[in-house]
């Protein structure tokens, strides 16, 4: 089986610090389980600890997730959100959305997921209000898209995370597929779109954070 190392540029950094990790409580080991046996893409737990941090330190009780895949993710913001706290959760595949919902009923935590289930973007634009947190985990190539689209929607002081920035080091190369140029154009927007004060971590694959000032 593979394991959650597989998506790292950095392979044994993030073996050492996965393992600084306390352990998972039953609900995400077996989420984490369920990936690794489909090699199914999810953010893994090195990202999971610091979604958690992130959502805490916001003081965040509206979370958007374009991209949520069966709810990994979203289970670790859901643990750090007040009980009253949302996030709201789109994917194209409604498996995806039938397993996080079963997860959630699990954990407890249903009354804090609302799952849509289309085009993340579309389903984005039939909610309101807006949001303290959002992260993007979509298509690469939908990248630049997905954030002039949902910045908007993003209130000020909150944050826009996105995953895959290092794109398994292809950003490093003169890879042209469309993903990679994705990625590539997105990195570009979050460091030049006034209002967007962003850092790169260099945490398994890349984990972009902006946080929005104005
Ligand atoms: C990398 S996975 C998300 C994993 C999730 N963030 C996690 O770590 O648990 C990407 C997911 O986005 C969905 N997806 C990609 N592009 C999409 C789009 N334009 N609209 C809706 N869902 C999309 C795919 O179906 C897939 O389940």
């Amino acid at each position: 089986m593979a394991d959650v190392l597989d998506e790292s540029i950095h392979r044994e950094i993030d073996r050492y610090l996965l393992n600084l990790l306390p352990a998972r409580d039953p609900v995400l080991a077996r989420m984490e389980k369920l990936g690794l046996e489909r090699g199914f893409p999810f953010i893994g737990p090195l990202v999971g600890q610091l979604l958690q941090l992130l959502t805490r330190a916001a003081g965040a009780k509206r979370v958007l997730e374009l991209g949520s895949g069966f709810g990994y993710s979203a289970m670790h913001i859901a643990r750090a959100l007040p009980e009253d706290g949302l996030v709201v959760c789109t994917d194209g595949d409604s498996k995806n959305a039938l397993a996080a919902e079963e997860f959630f009923r699990e954990a407890g935590m249903l009354s804090k997921l609302e799952f849509h289930v289309g085009d993340a973007l579309t389903e984005m634009d039939k909610t309101s209000g807006l949001f303290d947190v959002m992260l993007m985990d979509l298509d690469k190539e939908s990248y630049p898209e997905g954030f002039q689209r949902a910045w908007p929607r993003l209130r000020v002081g909150g944050l826009f995370i996105a995953d895959n920035l290092l794109w398994h080091g292809r950003v490093l190369t003169g890879n042209d597929e469309p993903s990679t140029r994705g990625v590539r154009e997105f990195t570009r927007l979050i460091y030049h779109t006034p209002g967007a004060h962003t850092s790169i971590f260099p945490l398994r694959d890349g984990v972009s954070v902006t946080l929005k000032t104005a």
